[in-house]
């Protein structure tokens, strides 16, 4: 190509601001639309609306180049832009299905802004949509809204993200494989320009194909996080060392030692709403999904897990349990279908008082935890008079507790839900301890 390709991004969240990023970072000027003007202003300020390690310090360094901004307006992001990346959210309904209205309103608004230029734009679906989607969906709603034909008047194709939050730079930067699931070569040749300079390999499929490896990845990983649960709840009760069981199985190069570590159950963004759309899209075909059903359900029981175990130990009436970690994960602030929330929910149902700590999820953690939670700045605050602790996110700060970071509760009784602390030393010090996965 003779001029660099310019890049735009609609919908600035995790994926979006992040992928945009790492696309100026390549050298690409990148302009990227939201509907919020909050976030909006925030980027313009090199203030990243989302936590993730390395963003902020990014988003700066790219201000000051000039190489990124960000606007309101989605007709100025697709006439500054060649090819442009569908990053907003798709959240799950009700019944667990795909809900696509922020894509219709994006698609919409994208194909409005179509209908009045005259060069040809590539428009490429990043957020996780059920197969067919880009096809049956959003290719007829841009033909509709901006009079143009795909495959004539404008490329359309379907590029999946990959990439993890806490590690979203990083992963961005070094992907396993990049998948193209373009409509046509014209559209796959523009969308592939754009990462000439990766080194893994790229698949050329077709849209449905793209958007089913997606799927069929958290799929599978989610129900690898639910298989390992299992095993480890089985494994407290025979007396099996969950550690060396998962161990074991990983070194099997055909199963991989990854995403084999129990817990209090998956979380976040991703795995939970994508397994449920994959299943309501094969209940909605009459095929049925059994296998995804089931990862679902081991994970809706597993945070509870840490609530029986607790049980185990005290009566949870009146008592004040402090959460160790709120997010569904270490490294970000993401709330989204945390099993925090879960178990908050739980032990506040047993008449227990719940507070929490997180380092960096505090903000997202008081709009999206339940009535009744109290919310604490630091380990030493939570864990003063606390009658009970659980562990329920794996931060650094955390897995290095020691005896004297607990001597202010008014009882030392832990659960430790992700398995991280040195519960050896804690136990032999004096301290009652449960630890998922470990005989009792
Ligand atoms: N978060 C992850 O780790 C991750 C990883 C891979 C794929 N994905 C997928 O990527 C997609 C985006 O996920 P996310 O976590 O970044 O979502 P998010 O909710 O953090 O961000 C979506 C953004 O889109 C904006 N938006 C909504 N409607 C818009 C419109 N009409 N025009 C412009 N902006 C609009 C929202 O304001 C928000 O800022 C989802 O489909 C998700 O499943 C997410």
């Amino acid at each position: 190509m003779s001029t660099p390709i310019q890049i735009g991004i609609i919908g600035t969240g995790y994926v979006g601001l992040v992928s945009g990023s790492c696309f100026a970072e390549l050298g690409f000027n990148v302009i990227c639309g939201d509907v919020i003007p909050e976030k909006v202003d925030m980027i313009n300020n090199g203030i990243p609306p989302i936590f993730e390690n390395g963003l902020k310090d990014l988003l700066s360094n790219l201000l000051e180049k000039g190489r990124i901004r960000a606007t309101l307006d989605t007709a100025e992001v697709v006439s500054n832009s060649d090819v442009i990346f569908i990053c907003t959210g798709t959240p799950s309904r009700e019944d667990g299905s795909i809900d696509l209205k922020y894509i219709e309103s994006a698609t919409i608004d994208i194909a409005k802004a179509l209908k009045g230029i005259d060069s040809y734009k590539t428009i490429v679906v990043k957020s996780t949509v059920v197969p067919g989607t880009t096809t049956n969906f959003v290719k007829p709603l841009l033909e509709k809204h901006s009079g143009k034909i795909a495959g004539e008047d404008f490329g359309l194709g379907m590029n999946p993200e990959f990439l993890k939050e806490g590690l979203a730079i990083k992963d961005f930067k070094n992907p396993d494989h990049i998948v193209i699931g373009a409509i046509d070569d014209r559209s796959y040749n523009m969308i592939a320009e754009i990462y000439k300079s990766f080194t893994c390999p790229i698949k050329n499929v077709n849209p449905s194909t793209a958007e089913m490896i997606k799927y069929a990845t958290n799929a599978f990983l989610a129900t690898k996080i639910s298989f390992i649960n299992e095993i480890a709840n089985m494994s407290e009760k025979m007396g099996a060392d969950i550690d060396a069981v998962a161990e074991g199985i990983g070194a099997d190069q055909r199963i991989s030692e990854k995403f084999l570590r129990p817990g209090v159950g998956f979380g976040g963004s991703c795995f939970p709403k994508d397994v449920k759309a994959l299943a309501a899209t094969a209940k909605s075909l009459g095929i049925g999904a059994k296998t995804l059903d089931t990862s679902i359900a081991v994970n809706k029981l597993q945070p509870l897990r840490a609530v029986e175990l607790l049980e185990q130990l005290i009566d949870i009436k009146d008592k004040r349990i402090a959460l160790l970690g709120l997010a569904f994960k270490p490294e970000t602030d993401d709330m989204r279908e945390a099993p925090s929330i879960i178990i908050a929910d739980a032990l506040l149902q047993k008449g227990a008082k719940v507070s929490g700590y997180d380092p960096v999820a505090k903000e997202t953690a008081v709009m999206m935890m339940p009535k009744g939670t109290e919310f604490c700045d630091s380990v030493a605050e939570l864990l003063r008079d606390a009658d009970a602790a659980i562990l329920v996110t794996e931060w650094k700060e955390f897995i290095t507790l020691s005896l004297d970071d607990f001597v202010n509760m008014k009882s030392k009784v832990v659960v430790d839900g992700r398995r991280v602390l040195d519960w050896q030393k804690l136990s032999d010090s004096g301290m009652k301890i449960k630890v998922l996965g470990n005989p009792n």
